[in-house]
């Protein structure tokens, strides 16, 4: 038999920094951490079309993949590297400049298990704490692990910063990816929280309303506003011949 190894990147030795001005619209953005092969956000895609889409993956050679993988989408950029690092200087421009981070997934971290190498985790106490100084409280993290150790410490951690946190059943959208599913065919259970920067602003009736659905929304009554000066003026020429 075949021996299958995989070889764990430790993201704290990568020290490329990425710079991102933003897309050239104003539509929601969803971010996904250690995108991997991309089937999160392609199950994304296929659902929200209109959203803007960025993954981080710190493996090269996986962002050289995704690159090629979602080539034809305007709507979708890749960046490698650490995403810990990077997120601030990828999102803090389009956010500025009024676009809503609608969500950031950590889907099935690598757990680090061993106490030494924690800190190479994804989420920790120091890179949640940097994040609660610029992110918009509106903008929903969302974490989800078959590690029941992993969650565990992140909801410790959690509860040091000033996040707001609650646990979730079913997978988001109904999207999974292969490894999620391979986990569940295993028989594992899997771990779902979602996550916000505790502020009185964040107001759950506003998350709804993104960019987007504003646009949606002044363009239809737009449309409704045109149809009702078209009748009230022909009604008028009518009256008047
Ligand atoms: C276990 S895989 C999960 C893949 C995918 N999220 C899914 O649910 O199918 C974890 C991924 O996170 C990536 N990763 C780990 N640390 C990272 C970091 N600091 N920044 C960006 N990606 C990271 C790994 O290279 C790997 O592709």
């Amino acid at each position: 038999m075949k021996n299958r190894i995989r070889h764990h990147v430790n993201p704290l030795s990568i020290l490329k920094e990425h710079h991102f001005d933003g897309f050239d619209n104003l539509y929601d953005i969803v971010v996904d951490i250690g995108a991997f092969k991309g089937e999160f956000i392609a199950g994304l895609l296929e659902q929200f079309p209109e959203h803007n889409y960025i993954a981080l993956e710190v493996r090269a050679r996986m962002a050289q993949y995704l690159r090629k993988r979602f080539k034809e989408y305007d709507n979708v950029v890749v960046f490698d590297g650490d995403a810990t690092r990077n997120l601030k200087n990828i999102l803090l421009p389009s956010q500025k400049a009024g676009a809503f981070i609608r969500e950031i997934y950590v889907n099935f971290p690598d757990p680090w298990p061993k106490k030494r190498h924690n800190k190479r985790r994804i989420i920790t106490k120091k890179f949640l704490k940097s994040t609660e100084e610029w992110l918009d409280p509106r903008t929903t993290w969302i974490f989800q692990t078959d590690r029941k150790d992993l969650f565990d410490d992140t909801v410790a951690i959690l509860d040091e910063c000033n996040y707001a946190y609650e646990f979730f059943d079913a997978p988001p959208y109904g999207v999974t990816t292969d490894w999620e599913n391979a986990k569940v065919t295993a028989g594992q259970k899997i771990y779902r929280m979602r996550f916000w920067v505790a502020a009185p602003e964040r107001n759950v009736a506003e998350d709804k309303k993104s960019a987007y659905e504003n646009a949606v929304a002044e363009r239809l009554a737009g449309a409704v506003a045109f149809v009702i000066l078209t009748v009230l003026y022909w009604c008028g020429t009518d009256d008047g011949h």
